[in-house]
């Protein structure tokens, strides 16, 4: 399959990547910038270098999107899974009363309209493909019943990307394709932190399971855990 990975240089999106690249399959790795930390990609990239080709993507800069888009369409006559797994999270102590909306704007900007983006712009390659997945990378922050009282901007964004991920599911599994928004667990990352009890990789292999659709998930839930397993909206 050919995937595309969103923030493929570290945490998450480089475990896809890795996990990716080991079953066989072609990976387009979206890096945001080349002042981004490199290293292992780079160093896996040399690993697999049919299978990985790095593509410079940010994804919060239409601009971006639209040339890496079009970079693809040159060297690919198709994508067959598009994994959106760049996010930041920002204001993590904030309480309302220091809550930032630059930070609101640019987690907004990152975290659900990157996704959008990134979905709107490369669906002409994806159209192509065979066996279509969508992945969006959530959280159990966005979830109502889970809600708690802080990480506004980031369980806000992530509540809507499951609203968005709701809309394409309604609109595309007619059509074969699996729309899932995925919550990978809390797991050791920048992101998540060293005491963080889940290990990156392992949810990597989940996510790569369930595009290789090694796992069955029922046709009316959108939002679900690595394992498949629904999460509660
Ligand atoms: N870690 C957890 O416990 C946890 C829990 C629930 C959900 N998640 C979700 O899992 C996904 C992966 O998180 P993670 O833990 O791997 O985070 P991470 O370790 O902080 O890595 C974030 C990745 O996103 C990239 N990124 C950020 N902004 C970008 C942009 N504008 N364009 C392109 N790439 C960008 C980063 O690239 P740079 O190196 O350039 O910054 C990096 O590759 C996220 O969607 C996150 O919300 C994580």
């Amino acid at each position: 399959m050919n995937i595309l990975v969103t923030g493929a240089n570290r945490g998450l999106g480089l475990e896809l990547t890795t996990e990716a690249a080991a079953r066989g399959h072609r990976i387009l790795a979206g890096i945001r910038s080349l002042e981004s930390s490199k290293e292992k990609i780079i160093e896996l990239q040399q690993r697999y270098p049919n299978q990985i080709i790095i593509v410079p993507l940010d994804t919060s800069e239409e601009h971006s999107v639209t040339y890496a888009a079009s970079e693809v369409a040159q060297r690919e006559t198709h994508i067959d899974v598009i994994i959106n797994s760049a996010a930041i999270l920002l204001g993590r102590e904030q309480k309302l009363d220091d809550l930032s909306f630059e930070d609101m704007d640019s987690s907004f900007r990152t975290n659900l309209y990157g996704p959008m983006m990134v979905i709107k712009h490369f669906f002409p390659l994806l159209k192509k493909g065979t066996k279509q997945s969508i992945i969006n990378i959530s959280s159990e922050a966005g979830s109502f019943s889970n809600a708690y009282g802080g990480d506004y901007a980031y369980a806000l964004t992530k509540s809507a990307l499951n609203m968005f991920s709701a809309q394409l599911h309604k609109q595309y599994t007619p059509q074969g394709y699996q729309v899932f928004a995925v919550h990978p667990g809390w797991i050791r990352t920048d992101m998540g932190g060293d005491k963080a009890p889940g290990d990156a990789s392992v949810s990597a292999k989940g996510i790569i399971d369930l595009i290789e659709r090694k796992v069955q998930v029922n046709d009316d839930v959108t939002f679900i855990d690595f394992r498949g397993q629904p999460m509660p909206i």
